[in-house]
C-alpha cells in the first residue's frame, strides 16, 4: 500500500478510537469508587475488590421523582459517579428529569459527555445550539429520544399540560453541569459587572436584576 495511503487510514483509525469516546477506558473489571481514602486523583481510587458487593452496582435514585416545586419547575436526580460509585471508571452515567408543566432545565452544557435524551412520560421540548449558531429542537412523546452531542449549550422544557418524566444518558462517569444563568449571573465571587454589561450590551441594572435572580438560586440538579 502507499506510505501516503497507510498514513491516512492510520490516522483516521486513530481519529475513530481516541476522539469518538468521552471518558478513559477502564483497565480491570471493576473500580468501584472509595470516597474515603482522601487520594485525589483523575477519577476516584477502587474500593478493595474483596470489599465489593452487589449494592456497589445498584442505584434506586432513578425510581424516585424529584420534587419540581422550584423556581425552574424541574428536578434532575444525578445518577453520577458520585451518587453511584460502581459507575467509576466505566465511562457512562444516567440522570432522571422530572418536569412539571412550564418547567425547564434551565439552558446549559455538559463538558465531558454527549447526551440521549428519552422522554418516560409527557411531553418535552429538546434542543440544543451547535458552535455555527443552529437552533435544533424537537418536541418529543413517550418513547421517543433526542441526542444531544458533546457541550453544546440545550435545555428541556415542559411543552405539556401534565408532569413530564425524561432518563438521560451519558458516556462520562461524571458528565459535569455548567447551568447557564447561574454560572453568568450567580457564580461566587461575581463576575465583574463591566464585563458583563459589555458582553451583554445593556445597563448594569439589567445585570443586577438577574444577578438577583440568580445569585441565590439553587441548581435544578442533586
Ligand atoms: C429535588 O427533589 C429532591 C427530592 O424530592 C429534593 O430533596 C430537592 O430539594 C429538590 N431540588 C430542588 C432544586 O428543588
Amino acid at each position: 500500500m502507499a506510505p501516503l495511503r497507510s498514513l491516512l487510514l492510520l490516522s483516521l483509525a486513530a481519529f475513530l478510537f481516541t476522539s469518538c469516546r468521552a471518558d478513559p477506558d477502564p483497565l480491570q473489571d471493576f473500580c468501584v469508587a472509595d470516597f474515603q481514602t482522601g487520594i485525589t486523583i483523575d477519577g476516584f481510587p477502587c474500593k478493595p475488590a474483596s470489599n465489593v458487593v452487589s449494592d456497589d452496582f445498584f442505584f434506586g435514585g432513578l425510581a424516585v421523582a424529584g420534587n419540581t416545586n422550584n423556581m425552574f419547575g424541574s428536578n434532575i436526580t444525578a445518577g453520577n459517579v458520585q451518587s453511584f460509585p460502581g459507575l467509576n471508571t466505566l465511562g457512562l452515567s444516567m440522570n432522571r428529569g422530572d418536569f412539571a408543566p412550564g418547567g425547564v432545565n434551565p439552558l446549559h452544557s455538559h463538558p465531558r459527555a454527549s447526551e440521549i435524551v428519552f422522554v418516560v412520560k409527557g411531553e418535552l421540548l429538546v434542543g440544543f445550539i451547535s458552535t455555527a449558531n443552529v437552533f435544533y429542537s424537537k418536541v418529543l412523546k413517550a418513547g421517543e429520544s433526542f441526542i444531544i452531542p458533546r457541550g453544546l449549550v440545550h435545555f428541556q422544557y415542559n411543552t405539556g399540560k401534565e408532569n413530564a418524566v425524561a432518563i438521560t444518558a451519558f458516556d462520562s462517569q461524571l458528565p459535569g453541569v455548567v447551568l447557564a444563568p447561574l454560572t453568568l449571573f450567580g457564580s461566587k465571587p461575581v463576575i465583574p459587572i463591566d464585563v458583563l454589561t459589555k458582553t451583554f450590551q445593556v445597563d448594569a441594572s439589567v445585570i443586577q436584576l438577574l444577578m438577583s435572580k440568580f445569585g441565590q438560586a439553587t441548581s435544578p440538579y442533586n
